[in-house]
Parts: C-alpha cells; sequence; structure tokens
C-alpha cells in the first residue's frame, strides 16, 4: 500500500502552529491561575482590612466604655458604608445573626466555616467558598469583647460574583488575543508556506513534463530568492537537456544517412557486377569501389565505436614510442589524393626530424586524420591547407593544420569540441571527430587549440608532449 504523502503544509501546520498553539495555550493556563489569585488574593486582603479596621474599634469603645458598647455596634452596622459590596453581621454567643448592615434577616446556612473557625480559636477565620445554596462567597468573622452577649462575633461577607466575573472576562479576552495571534500567525505562515509550495507544485509539474521528453515549456521566474533561482537553474537545464536531445536526434539522422552512403554504392555496384560478370573492367572496378565504400563503413562504424567507448570510460590507450613524423606523414597521404580531386592544395612541409612521443599510434594518426579531413571538408574548391610541424621551446611538438575555408563563427567556435555538435549543416558529419581528438589529445597530455575567422579560415594547433628519458 502506498504511504499517503505528507504535504509542507501539513508539517508545517503541526510542526510551527502546532508548537505556537501549545505555547499560547500554556501562556493562557499560567494567566488564567495568576489572574484567579490575584483577584481571590486582593479580596480577602480587602475585606480583612475592613473587619480588623471595625473590631480595633470595638475593642477601643469596650475598653473606654462598655455600656456604651452595644450603641456603637449597632451604629457602626446599620451606618455600614460599603454595603453594596459587602454585608457585615452580628451574632450571638448561640450561632444566631443578630443584625445584618442590609437590615435583612439572612437564615442560619448563611453561616460558614469562618463563624465556626472564630469561635473555635476565640480570635478570627476566613472562608472563601460555596454556601449549602450554592452561592460563592467570602467572609472573615471576629470574636468580639462581649463574648456571651448578642454581638459576640462581627462578619463581613462579600459575593464571589463580581469577582467571577472580573476573572472571566479578564481570561476571555486573554483567550481571545491568544486566538488573534493565532490567526495572524496562520495568515503569515499560509502566505509564506503558499510561497514555496506553489513554485514547488508548478517545478514538479514542469519536471514530470521533462521526463516525459516534453521540453516545450519553462517555469516562469517570478521571484528573486532562491526559489527563483532554482527555476532559473531548472530552466538552463531544460535548454541543455532540449538541446542535447537535439543534437542527438540529428546525430542519428546524419550517422544512418553516412552510412546508407556507400552501401547504397555497394549495393548497387554489387548489382552491377552481378548482371555482366563476364565484362572484366566493370567488375575490377565495380570491386575496386565496394572495397573502398567497406573501408569507408568499417572505418566509421571504428569511430562510432570509439566514440561509445569514450563515454562509457573503456577508452584506452595502447602505449609505445611513436615517430610522429611517420604518423602525420600517413595522415597527409591518405588525403593527398581527396584533395586533389576537390581542387584543394594540400601543402605539408614536412620537417627534417621530430623527437619520439610515448603514445597510443593509431589513435594519435586518428587525431591528425580527423583535423585534415575537417580542413579539406570545410574548405571549398580552389583552397589551400597547409600541414606543419615543429618542435617549441618548452619542448613540445606543435602540429599546425590550417585551411581558407568557411572558417567558424565566434559563437559556435567554444562548442565545436562538443560532442555531436556541428557548426556547418551544409557539409556530411556526424560531430564527433573533434570530440574523440580532443579526448585522445587530453589522454596524452597533449593539446588542440583551434584558432577560426568566419570566411578566413581555421587554424587547428595540436600540442603533444616529448618522451624524455
Ligand atoms: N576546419 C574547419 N573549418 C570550418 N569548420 C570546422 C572545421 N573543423 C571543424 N569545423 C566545425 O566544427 C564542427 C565539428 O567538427 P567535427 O569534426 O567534430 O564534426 P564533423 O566534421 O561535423 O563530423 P565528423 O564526426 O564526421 O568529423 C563541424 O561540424 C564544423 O562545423
Ligand atoms: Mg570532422
Amino acid at each position: 500500500m502506498k504511504k499517503a504523502r505528507v504535504t509542507i503544509t501539513q508539517r508545517w501546520l503541526v510542526n510551527s502552529l502546532g508548537a505556537i498553539f501549545i505555547v499560547l495555550m500554556s501562556v493562557l493556563l499560567a494567566f488564567s491561575v495568576f489572574i484567579n489569585f490575584y483577584f481571590t488574593s486582593s479580596a480577602r486582603q480587602y475585606i480583612t482590612s475592613r473587619i480588623n479596621m471595625i473590631s480595633g474599634m470595638l475593642q477601643q469603645s469596650y475598653s473606654d466604655n462598655s455600656l456604651s458598647f452595644t450603641s456603637d455596634i449597632r451604629s457602626i452596622v446599620e451606618n455600614w458604608s460599603e454595603r453594596d459590596k459587602t454585608e457585615l453581621m452580628t451574632i450571638n454567643s448561640r450561632g444566631d445573626v443578630t443584625m445584618t448592615s442590609s437590615g435583612f434577616a439572612p437564615t442560619k446556612e448563611i453561616l460558614a466555616q469562618d463563624y465556626y473557625d472564630a469561635v473555635e480559636s476565640g480570635a478570627s477565620g476566613y472562608f472563601m467558598g460555596k454556601l449549602a445554596s450554592g452561592e460563592k462567597i467570602i467572609a472573615v468573622s471576629v470574636v468580639t469583647p462581649d463574648k456571651s452577649g448578642d454581638y459576640s462575633v462581627i462578619r463581613l461577607v462579600s459575593s464571589m460574583k463580581n469577582i467571577d466575573k472580573s476573572i472571566a472576562s479578564y481570561i476571555i479576552a486573554a483567550a481571545f488575543i491568544c486566538c488573534a495571534i493565532l490567526a495572524l500567525m496562520m495568515f503569515s505562515g499560509m502566505y509564506f508556506v503558499k510561497s514555496i509550495v506553489i513554485p514547488v507544485r508548478q517545478l514538479g509539474a514542469t519536471a514530470r513534463r521533462y521526463a516525459r521528453g516534453d521540453f516545450s515549456v519553462r517555469i516562469p521566474v517570478k521571484s528573486d530568492d532562491e526559489m527563483g533561482e532554482l527555476c532559473e537553474i531548472v530552466n538552463k537545464m531544460a535548454d541543455g537537456l532540449s538541446q542535447s536531445e537535439a543534437m542527438k536526434n540529428e546525430f542519428i539522422s546524419s550517422v544512418s544517412h553516412e552510412l546508407r552512403t556507400p552501401l547504397t554504392a555497394i549495393k548497387g555496384w554489387a548489382e552491377t557486377i552481378g548482371s555482366m560478370p563476364d565484362d572484366r573492367e566493370t567488375v575490377s572496378k565495380g570491386m575496386r569501389v565496394i572495397t573502398a565504400e567497406t573501408e569507408r563503413l568499417s572505418q566509421m562504424v571504428e569511430e562510432l565505436l570509439d566514440f561509445s567507448r569514450m563515454q562509457n570510460g573503456k577508452f584506452t590507450l595502447t602505449k609505445d614510442n611513436v615517430d610522429i613524423l611517420a604518423e602525420l606523414g600517413d595522415a597527409v597521404l591518405i588525403y593527398t589524393e581527396k584533395a586533389r580531386k576537390e581542387g584543394i592544395e594540400l601543402v605539408y612541409t614536412e620537417p627534417e626530424d621530430l623527437p619520439i612521443v610515448y603514445g597510443d599510434r593509431n589513435r594519435l594518426r586518428q587525431v591528425f586524420i580527423n583535423v585534415i579531413d575537417n580542413a579539406i571538408k570545410y574548405s571549398e574548391k580552389g583552397g589551400l591547407v597547409t600541414v606543419t610541424a615543429a618542435v617549441t621551446q618548452d619542448s613540445r611538438i606543435e602540429i599546425e593544420v590550417s585551411d581558407t575555408g568557411c572558417g567558424i563563427s565566434p559563437e559556435d567556435l567554444p562548442k565545436i569540441k562538443t560532442k555531436f555538435f556541428r557548426a556547418n549543416h551544409n557539409k556530411r558529419g556526424s560531430g564527433i571527430g573533434l570530440a574523440v581528438a580532443d579526448e585522445i589529445m587530453t589522454m596524452h597530455g597533449g593539446s588542440m587549440e583551434i584558432f577560426s575567422e568566419q570566411g578566413t579560415g581555421t587554424s587547428v594547433v595540436i600540442s603533444l608532449p616529448i618522451k624524455t628519458k
């Protein structure tokens, strides 16, 4: 079963947004705990300070004059100024509420742990929580000096409703801010992710077309960042691929053509000989052509095989001492007849002597043949091809083959050593001659430089190291 693909967007949602969500939730939780603590402790502080103030006043009144104590406590409760926020009450020694600041007599259920703690300890008590009625309150009780009378305990009570409401509204506001931050992160993140995901999808779709061999499309480069650079590289790659694809196709068609021409000649002559086997002259002429064409064919196949070996990295040299003078002389000799037939003058200024080179004799001859072949092939009738050889000051053998042919344009010049590349489509060729020659030169530690001027001629300079010791 194929594993479901996790998209960049999904990964971003889980990794990045997920982490932010967890952080925000933790902050919200911490804030809620803090705000709850802050409000309840403030309420407790407030209510405690109030009751302490009253208790102080009562202590004072009792020690001044215990007879006026009752009227003092009554007046304090009746005139309690903060009755809208809190309720002040007095409780007698039997546990009954004797007086309230609101004036309403409450039921006994309103007493809570604060009262019992105060009575038990003979000092004070605090309570925050729910009553049996379900109402949430905060309360403090303090024992008065009138221990056995009607006002043995005073108590200050406040409902937690408003405080809880404030806490809730703060938490809701904080939650809202968290949601807003999350939404903002999501939008900005989405924008960012899209700026990557959309071009990546486009790249993918285009690359798939390239994989199918369709190089007609290019990716629009929309940004100046890494993504734009990647698109540019892919476009360049497509240019290169489509060019080499076109060159390969052209190579196949030109090679087939090259192979067909000698085959046509061989077939034609074979049929002629077959139809007139007794005509000695025709037979011998035909046999000559057949032999020559067969030779050409096998040379071509040899060149193709060399090229294919070169591509596979299996191209090897059989090295020995080579007399360059002899090999160059051979190559010139092979082309003397051809040049004469085509009305091209081939001038070879043969040097007296040339030092020995350590290399592969057949391969080196092949290089000379390829270069001379080009010089003649790309020259017109009446042209001049000169071949010279000399030893340079830095102890290398330099062979120069110059022609007065069509030349090569400056744009094509850097590419002509590339496989399958042909600058001139008027002449037949497969575009591998110079690629093979260049490889052979490199393998000999030599070099092949080409100088050319369009319409004037071309000069190929081959340089080889001399064998030392
Ligand atoms: N002497 C030259 N004058 C002008 N153009 C040349 C010359 N030598 C090479 N070129 C250009 O360089 C191209 C590549 O040469 P190369 O020898 O690699 O291929 P080719 O001659 O076309 O085919 P082949 O594989 O049969 O040699 C040629 O197609 C031609 O356009
Ligand atoms: Mg050639």
